[in-house]
């Protein structure tokens, strides 16, 4: 009796309590970038890479002549020179590096992305950050990996004071807890995801899929669902004009804000989508090797411009909720 009357007299806080949690997960679309569109979102940039890679970023007007980025109603493509053999002493392979005109602070981004770069010393990244402000302005990186393998992961990067629990409910797997840009050469907190089909080759057998990142001042949590994921929610593969999180399942990974103020260590970001090749992370000898990955990266990399095929990201549409 006395549990019914506190079922019942909590029943009113419990509905709207679930009310707010509903409210909380919904969102509604403020930008979508898809085809042409991308010229517009994106801004190009032709800058020396940040992480040495092996890699000249080109300018929009050279990528459109090149080919490098290609765009029709439906799709974008961006990729690597795959046609030059590069001189060991000159400019790394052209490639192309492009950041969001606009920024964003809480919100949604969904990927919808058919490819993305494969090949040996191949290092894709989809992130996001405040590149005039790091890492005080916080970087997520939502899609990242080296030489079609690992670590195929989900990581934060942010000034002190900022660390993820070993564990949470997520369908990854946490590798480590200090997002702090000053720790382990700026290692991150990451997470590697679950299932094998979310990064490079398998990723592109599979027509890809979609990436979601949903930013809070509570959490952080990014999910992946392959293109054929009976478990795909209908809001993202419909590319819905509403969408609501809080219905889309356990996260690949979750970063809460329980030892980690993310309201103060992250600010308004830019999407950043690069392709570079070899640096410090493609290009360590160790990884490179146990990639099974011939020669070494510089070399391979400036003498096999076919091997460079298929290091390209296609994307269907990239979609802002907020
Ligand atoms: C693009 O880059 C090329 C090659 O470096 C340069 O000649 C050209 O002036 C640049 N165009 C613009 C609009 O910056
Ligand atoms: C540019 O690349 C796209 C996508 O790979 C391809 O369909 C198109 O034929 C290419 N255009 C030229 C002029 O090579
Ligand atoms: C992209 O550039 C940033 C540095 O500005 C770096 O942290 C990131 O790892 C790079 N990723 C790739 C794939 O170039
Ligand atoms: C995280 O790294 C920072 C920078 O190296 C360090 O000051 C801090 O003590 C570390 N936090 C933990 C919990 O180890
Ligand atoms: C991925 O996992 C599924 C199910 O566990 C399995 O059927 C499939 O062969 C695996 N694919 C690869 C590329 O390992
Ligand atoms: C990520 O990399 C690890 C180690 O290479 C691999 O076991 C796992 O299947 C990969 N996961 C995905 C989603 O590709
Ligand atoms: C570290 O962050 C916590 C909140 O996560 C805050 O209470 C504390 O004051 C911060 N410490 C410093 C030294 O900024
Ligand atoms: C991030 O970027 C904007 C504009 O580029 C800047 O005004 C802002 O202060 C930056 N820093 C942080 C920590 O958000």
């Amino acid at each position: 009796m006395k549990l019914n009357a506190i079922t019942g007299s909590t029943g009113l806080t419990l509905a709207s309590l679930v009310g707010f949690v509903l409210a909380h997960g919904t969102y509604t679309l403020i930008e979508d970038i898809a085809g042409e569109g991308f010229y517009d979102s994106f801004n190009f940039e032709a800058i020396p890479d940040p992480t040495q890679g092996r890699v000249n970023y080109v300018n929009e007007t050279v990528a459109k002549a090149l080919n490098l980025t290609f765009a029709t109603d439906e799709t974008f493509i961006l990729r690597a020179d795959d046609f030059t053999v590069l001189n060991a002493k000159g400019a790394g392979r052209d490639s192309v590096r492009i950041r969001s005109n606009n920024q964003y602070t809480t919100h949604v981004t969904v990927f919808d992305m058919q490819h993305m770069p494969e090949g040996c010393g191949t290092w894709p990244a989809v992130w996001e950050t405040n590149e005039s402000d790091w890492p005080d302005g916080g970087e997520v990186d939502i899609v990242e990996g080296v030489n079609d393998v690992e670590p195929n992961q989900s990581t934060l990067h942010t000034s002190d004071n900022c660390t993820i629990p070993p564990f949470t409910t997520q369908l990854g797997t946490t590798l480590s807890t200090n997002c702090s840009a000053a720790f382990d050469f700026n290692e991150g907190c990451a997470v590697e995801l679950a299932g094998n089909n979310s990064y490079g080759p398998a990723f592109n057998r599979i027509g890809g899929g979609w990436y979601a990142m949903e930013r809070t001042n509570h959490y952080i949590n990014v999910w992946f669902w392959a293109r054929s994921d009976p478990f795909a929610p209908d809001d993202v593969t419909c590319g819905a004009s509403t969408i609501d999180t809080g219905k889309w399942g356990i996260p690949a990974a979750h970063f809460p804000n329980t030892q980690c103020d993310l309201a103060s260590h992250f600010g308004p970001n830019n999407i950043i989508i690069n392709l570079t090749f070899c640096g410090a992370k493609a290009g360590n000898s160790t990884l490179y090797t146990a990639a099974g990955c011939p020669s070494d990266c510089e070399t391979f990399v400036n003498d096999n411009p076919s091997a460079f095929e298929n290091a390209y990201f296609q994307f269907s549409s990239i979609k802002v909720y907020a």
